[in-house]
């Protein structure tokens, strides 16, 4: 007899409302059997993301339209499970931490889960107290979640889904907002899971990450279409140039090039520090540094390990963060100009991107930007080079999670701010979406003499685009 397997899906097709007759999982056949890692990759919008989350039962309960198709969590029919049940056998754990907590540190957050699931109180610590050893994050149990880097959020948010007891792990890209020491952390966690029998089902944009635990990997095109159903790891390599191909996952094209010549610095910091707590004066320094320097008309790339103060160093420089010593831009005294002004000079796009949209639609929202107005068949075009055609009557909010990057890069390449500071602008992008957005803010470059300051976790991907690599080491900037 076979084996029950942990997710089977017949059949499934499944499509928004807002998308007219697109079917976004376009019938969609699929095992994944009990006690394998399962890695899905697939272009962005491709529809991962809402397969994964019609397989946890959130749609079409919170809207949209099941066509057809049945899922069955290990044999059972997913339409039988209650809630509880449905969490028991498969528990989805998202890119963005901060939707994922109710209470304010783990080990409250843990106390809750257990109590969910009816965990004698008695019972409680002593589970707590192993749970966390074995994942090594007994450190984290009780500092609040609003102190934690987003890795050492998602380990806490991995230990919840282990402590529930859930048999099937489901990671919607959870490893690409991290730094990779976290991240490999996290694949620990995984591996520990796995070898007690757990199943893991991982959409992810880097298949590499995953070599040593990953049974299998699965391509998907367009309407979750299976392109390859069993990539056994070993044959890996075989499928590289169809994962180039298919603009999923590969090496950069291109050459990695510096712009020679002085041009002086758009963004000089002297002397800076900021504090862990922007609110307390006598707090630790997070960054206590002789300052830098970022070239103008040049790319520069600002790498460093999660909650080291990379994304601080750019509140700051856009004045929503205290700090000490001095910022010059364009070598006027950051405290003497306004922020009106300011933000005329520089433009930020925002680790999340949902966090900045100001308009209800994706044309809107692109017009919002740009610093001409627009005709309706410029916005078309720059919409199809970002991969979001036939969006502009969405709403920011139904796009993809790589969709929404993307159009958060766009307005801001639209507009006119000849300094641009862009948090992670690649994460959780394919390859070909990758390449657009860093073309494209190459070209801004070196047409319109604009400077980049980006900050990556990706390396290669720093190397081959950014003139400078600036990185920060325990509270130092170091080039
Ligand atoms: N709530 C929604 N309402 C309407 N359309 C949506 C909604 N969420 C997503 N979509 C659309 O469905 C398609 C698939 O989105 P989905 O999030 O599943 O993609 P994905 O493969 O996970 O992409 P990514 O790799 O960028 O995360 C996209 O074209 C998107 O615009
Ligand atoms: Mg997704």
């Amino acid at each position: 007899m076979r084996p029950v397997p942990a997710l089977e899906v017949r059949h499934l097709t499944f499509r928004y409302y807002e998308n007219g007759k697109k079917n976004i999982v376009d019938d969609l056949s699929l095992t994944v059997e009990a006690g394998s890692t399962t890695v899905i990759l697939g272009n962005s919008g491709c529809g991962k993301s809402t397969f994964a989350s019609v397989c946890a039962g959130l749609y079409p309960e919170n809207g949209g339209f099941l066509e057809s198709g049945e899922i069955e969590l290990f044999g059972k029919p997913l339409s039988s499970l209650g809630h509880r049940e449905r969490s028991g056998y498969y528990a989805l754990m998202f890119q963005n931490p901060d939707l994922q907590f109710c209470m304010n540190t783990l080990r409250k957050e843990l106390i809750f889960c257990l109590e969910n699931i009816c965990t004698p109180p008695e019972d409680m610590e002593p589970q707590i107290e192993r749970v966390a050893s074995d994942l090594k994050v007994s450190d984290l149990l009780d500092r609040k979640f609003s102190t934690m880097s987003g890795g050492e959020k998602q380990k806490a948010s991995l230990c919840c889904l282990i402590a529930l007891g859930s048999r099937c792990i489901v990671l919607d890209e959870a490893l690409a907002n991290i730094d990779r020491e976290s991240a490999y952390d996290i694949l620990e966690m995984l591996k520990k899971y796995s070898a007690g029998g757990g199943t893991i089902i991982a959409i992810d944009h880097l298949p590499q990450l995953w070599k040593g635990l990953a049974t299998r990997y699965i391509l998907m095109g367009d309407g979750c279409r299976i392109i390859e159903d069993n990539i056994r790891p070993e044959e890996f390599d075989n499928y590289k140039e169809l994962l180039r191909s298919e603009g999923v996952w590969g090496e950069y094209s291109g050459k990695a090039h510096t712009r020679d010549g002085e041009t002086g610095f758009a963004i000089s910091l002297k002397d800076f520090s900021v504090r862990k707590d922007p609110k307390d004066k006598m707090s630790e320094y997070l960054i206590k540094s002789s300052g830098v320097g970022f070239r103008k008309g040049r790319m520069t790339a600002l790498l460093g390990k999660s909650g080291i103060g990379k994304t601080t160093t750019f509140l700051s420089i856009l004045k929503q963060h205290p700090y000490e010593g001095k910022i010059e831009i364009d070598g006027r005294d950051l405290r003497a100009i306004k922020e009106r002004e300011l933000f005329k000079t520089v433009g930020i796009v925002f680790q999340n991107p949902a966090d900045q949209f100001i308009t209800q639609k994706v044309a809107d929202e692109v017009m919002a930007g740009a610093s001409k107005t627009l005709t309706e068949d410029e916005i078309e075009k720059y919409l199809a080079d970002y991969g979001l055609i036939k969006k502009e009557k969405y709403s920011p909010y139904m796009l993809s999670q790589g969709q929404q990057r993307r159009l958060a890069v766009l307005s801001v390449l639209l507009g006119d701010q000849k300094i641009l500071l862009l948090d992670e602008p690649t994460y959780g992008q394919d390859l070909s979406s990758t390449e657009a957005i860093m073309r494209q803010l190459e070209e801004k470059v070196d047409r319109d003499h604009f400077t980049v300051l980006f900050i990556t976790h990706d390396r290669e991907l720093a190397e081959k685009w950014a003139d400078d690599i600036v990185r920060i080491e325990d509270g130092g900037f170091v080039s």
